[in-house]
């Protein structure tokens, strides 16, 4: 019988249609989110303020690679002290929730929501940059102990509330994670003196100085105190130490770092992490330099170290500039930079993500259009897998690439039969998100909600 030639069309229609289908799909599940989501891992970026503050004002292309390509946010500067904490409250060392404006905190859950998107790393508690300016004037006539007040009760104010989105009913995202304290390991001035006599100078690495909580000269002490203030906060909530310069293992800025959270760990004080901000810069325009293989050793040997320690390596802030022709703020530079940054991105992430003890992989930023380098490092930009036009580039392949080389949970959960997992309880949250053979209950991670119910924020 022959089909009417309108039936011959209809069933070409559909078949087109199918295809279409299988291609969405099969688009769907190559993004980033889709891909981490098979491997238990966690790959996210940062949200400009702008964004959150008033999303049509940002093209369109930015909301929907944010809603499709990840599974955690972080804000990019809407939760740091100076957005939290703009005015100086009644009682400084007695900060009450009242004294926040939590709004900015409601506002990045809704885009969360808005997107889908369960996760939210808090950045930061505690920072010597972009704190109020009536803290920057007031802290130094203080003591001490006003210090300290000050910033545990700040801490606990901002975890405490955060505390009632994450414990709502059915809560649909979570602030699971919190930076308590961000670089406050630098190059010590004595350096900087010494270079200007002239002479020759061992680097010296120390905690940071120049802060607004310079006054409390027991800096780990301040350390110390302002992790058990987040802990008392919400026992469940992940505690990071955040910083950049430490990722290479041997260098004197990471063995301080590690001598820093070794010791914290050794003295029993709640911490989950570091965070290993990887602001990195990639090939010049000759194709020469970037991140290379014994880069990447001392990188896998960080993780190592952590992992010794019981800690995660969480991946925070990354991205990898090219340096440009400086012809514009943003510069152009050449398809053979674009490419190598691509295998620079695969290698990068490929060592990070390989690792249990990293659960999470986070850009600052995703698109060329919205970046911090080409202003702050000027003659450098392209740092992200998205273009100016949100278009893929090398960067999102290398990507891709080193995500769907990564075991899946279920051959994580073969290899953890066979493999002597760590207990539960010394099981890094990395750990357990990549072994996920944990069941009800057995799956709480110190300083994480119970497994079993982050599983469905992935
Ligand atoms: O919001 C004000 C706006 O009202 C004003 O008109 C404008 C002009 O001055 O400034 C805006 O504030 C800027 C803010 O970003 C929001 O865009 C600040 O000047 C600017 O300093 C701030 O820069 C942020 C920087 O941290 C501050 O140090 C960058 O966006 C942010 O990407 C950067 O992020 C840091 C991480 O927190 C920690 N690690 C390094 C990383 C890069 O520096």
């Amino acid at each position: 019988m022959m089909r009417s030639r309108a039936s011959r069309q209809l069933s070409i229609w559909i078949w087109c249609c199918a295809c279409l289908l299988a291609m969405g799909n099969a688009e769907a599940q190559t993004t980033l989110r889709a891909l981490a989501k098979t491997k238990g891992k966690l790959v996210g970026t940062s949200l400009s303020s702008n964004y959150i503050d008033n999303p049509a004002s940002m093209p369109s292309g930015y909301q929907s690679t944010l809603a499709n390509e990840f599974n955690v946010y972080v804000a990019e500067n809407s939760f740091k002290m100076s957005e939290l904490l703009p005015n100086a409250p009644a009682n400084p060392f007695d900060i009450q929730i009242s004294d926040l404006s939590t709004a900015k905190i409601d506002i990045m859950v809704a885009r969360a929501r808005e997107n889908g998107v369960g996760m939210i790393r808090g950045h930061a508690l505690i920072w010597h940059t972009q704190a109020p300016s009536w803290l920057t004037t007031s802290a130094p006539g203080w003591t001490a102990d006003q210090i300290t007040a000050f910033a545990t009760s700040y801490i606990k104010a901002v975890v405490t509330y955060c505390k009632t989105i994450n414990d709502a009913v059915d809560a649909p995202v979570r602030i699971y994670e919190w930076d308590v304290i961000n670089e406050t390991i630098d190059k010590s001035k004595a350096r900087a003196k010494k270079r200007a006599r002239g002479s020759a100078a061992k680097s010296s690495i120390g905690y940071r100085t120049g802060t607004w909580y310079d006054g409390v000269a027991d800096r780990q002490a301040f350390i110390d105190a302002i992790f058990r203030a987040a802990r008392n906060a919400d026992p469940n909530l992940r505690l990071v130490y955040n910083d950049y310069g430490i990722e290479f293992y041997g260098s004197p800025k990471c063995n301080f770092m590690l001598n820093m959270v070794g010791g914290m760990v050794s003295r029993g004080v709640p911490i989950d992490g570091v965070g290993l901000q990887c602001h990195f810069i990639g090939p010049d325009p000759s194709g020469a330099g970037g991140f290379s293989s014994s880069d990447a050793r001392k990188f896998e040997q960080t993780f190592a170290a952590l992992r010794a320690l019981g800690l995660d390596g969480i991946v925070t802030e990354f991205d990898l500039r090219l340096q440009t022709d400086s012809t514009t703020i943003e510069g152009n530079v050449t398809s053979q930079q674009l490419a190598l940054q691509g295998d620079q991105y695969r290698l990068i992430v490929a060592t990070a993500l390989s690792q249990p003890n990293c659960p999470a992989l986070v850009l600052w930023g995703f698109t060329d259009a919205h970046s911090w380098i080409p202003w702050a490092c000027p003659g450098y930009g392209h740092a992200l897998p998205f273009d100016r036009s949100y278009a893929k580039k090398p960067a999102y392949e290398g990507i891709t690439t080193a995500i769907k080389a990564l075991p899946t949970v279920e051959e994580n959960k073969a290899s953890s039969l066979t493999t002597t997992l760590p207990t539960v309880s010394a099981m890094t949250f990395g750990q357990a998100l990549s072994n996920s053979t944990l069941s009800g209950g057995e799956g709480s991670v110190p300083g994480s909600f119970a497994f079993e119910t982050l599983k469905e924020f992935l």
